[in-house]
């Protein structure tokens, strides 16, 4: 039985300049095709799911309306088995978060949120394109507690330019004072096809580096004094309050995708729908496949995954399993990226700045 299961809802009511995650504007009938298509796809599969855990990721899942949202949840819970599940995620805008579509998730089962706040400055959220601003994420925050939701995690975003050491703090500060269980806070990526991207590439954007690195230390050391614990690399959670869907991927146990975008990996299988919501739901609901892309997911690839994703995680790997790895870790080691604590191999502050590099010597 698959025990993840990862629901794409490609709608965005803005397109934000940094994002390369597939979505699209909402159009009504658009939508309407895409939730029978996606009830489709899950009812294929319903004999072979029972979910411990979901995450509706997008996208913004939460630019779905009151009815619509609806005629999803009563959808799934028709048509999958929700016996075994114990964390049910979704990912909110700010900007799309009412009363009554808050307490529909939550009397729904839904008892996980993580709020796209991205930054408590209102000059950063412009330069991110963000629609909503520090009051409107106050606010929601508010309404979502108010809800009954007691497992609250916020998305924070560092390395903006403009963003002063100062800036930074105080997003941390102020989100601290709202206690969520659980924060994530992301060194801003250029990724391509964004607007971003284009902007860097014009030399419009500069990154710098050095201020980056310091506010991921004041990261680390603002939330950790509070009692997160950096579980990985850009997530931090009270104890008890790591995302277990998360940790699952990580952990590189088997997981369901639905929707157009969505991988999925199960057994040596590995394939994703395609990116397109027009055509997903065209082919899903003529009974014919979504999938544009398969491929084997070997023993030695799997292993090889897994230690990458341990890499980043607080646990690091066991350096039984670290086998053919060794020489490289031994010279990342020399450079003082990772070190031995507890037979396992672990990151150090050094190596957490710099662990895609550490990740890299898996791949
Ligand atoms: C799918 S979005 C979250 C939900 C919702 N769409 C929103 O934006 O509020 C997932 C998260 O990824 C992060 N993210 C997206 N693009 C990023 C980038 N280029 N660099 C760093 N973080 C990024 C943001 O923090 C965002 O909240
Ligand atoms: S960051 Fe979120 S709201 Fe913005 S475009 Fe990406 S998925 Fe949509």
């Amino acid at each position: 039985m698959i025990e993840h299961l990862y629901i794409h809802i490609p709608f965005c009511p803005n397109i934000c300049p940094y994002c390369a995650f597939y979505k699209e504007s909402a159009g009504r009938e658009r939508v309407e095709a895409f939730l029978d298509a996606l009830l489709k796809e899950s009812e294929q599969w319903a004999q072979r799911v029972r979910p411990r855990t979901i995450f509706f990721g997008g996208g913004t899942p939460s630019a779905l309306s009151v009815p619509q949202f609806d005629k999803l949840l009563a959808g799934l819970h028709a048509r999958l088995d929700l016996g075994k599940l114990e964390e049910w995620t979704i990912e909110m805008n700010p900007a799309t978060v009412s009363p009554e579509k808050a307490r529909l998730l939550r009397d729904a089962g839904i008892n996980r949120v993580s709020m796209g706040v991205q930054s408590w400055d209102n000059e950063i959220l412009k330069t991110l394109g963000r629609t909503h601003d520090a009051a409107k994420a106050m606010e929601s925050f508010g309404i979502l507690r108010e809800a009954g939701f007691d497992n609250l995690s916020i998305d924070l975003i560092f390395g903006v330019p403009g963003q002063s050491l100062r800036s930074w703090q105080s997003s941390l500060e102020q989100s601290l004072r709202l206690a969520p269980e659980h924060l994530s806070a992301y060194g801003l990526t250029y990724e391509e096809d964004t607007d971003f991207f284009k902007r860097l590439g014009r030399g419009e954007m500069t990154p710098n580096e050095g201020l980056e690195a310091d506010q991921f230390e004041l990261t680390h050391e603002l939330l950790g004094y509070s009692g997160y614990r950096q579980y990985e690399i850009s997530n931090y959670a009270l104890e008890g309050r790591d995302s277990i869907h998360n940790t699952a991927y990580w952990e590189g146990t088997d997981y369901l995708g639905l929707g157009p975008s969505a991988f999925s990996t199960v057994g040596s299988k590995r394939w994703r729908n395609i990116r397109d919501t027009g055509i997903y739901s065209e082919t899903t609901l003529h009974g014919k496949t979504a999938v544009d892309f398969e491929e084997e997911v070997t023993e030695s690839l799997k292993s090889s995954e897994r230690l990458a994703f341990g890499m980043r995680t607080l646990r690091g790997i066991s350096i039984q399993d670290a086998g053919p790895w060794e020489s490289p870790l031994r010279e990342a080691l020399d450079n003082g990226l990772v070190e031995i604590s507890s037979e396992r191999w672990v990151l150090t502050q050094k190596g957490r700045l710099l662990a895609d590099n550490v990740a890299e010597i898996f791949v």
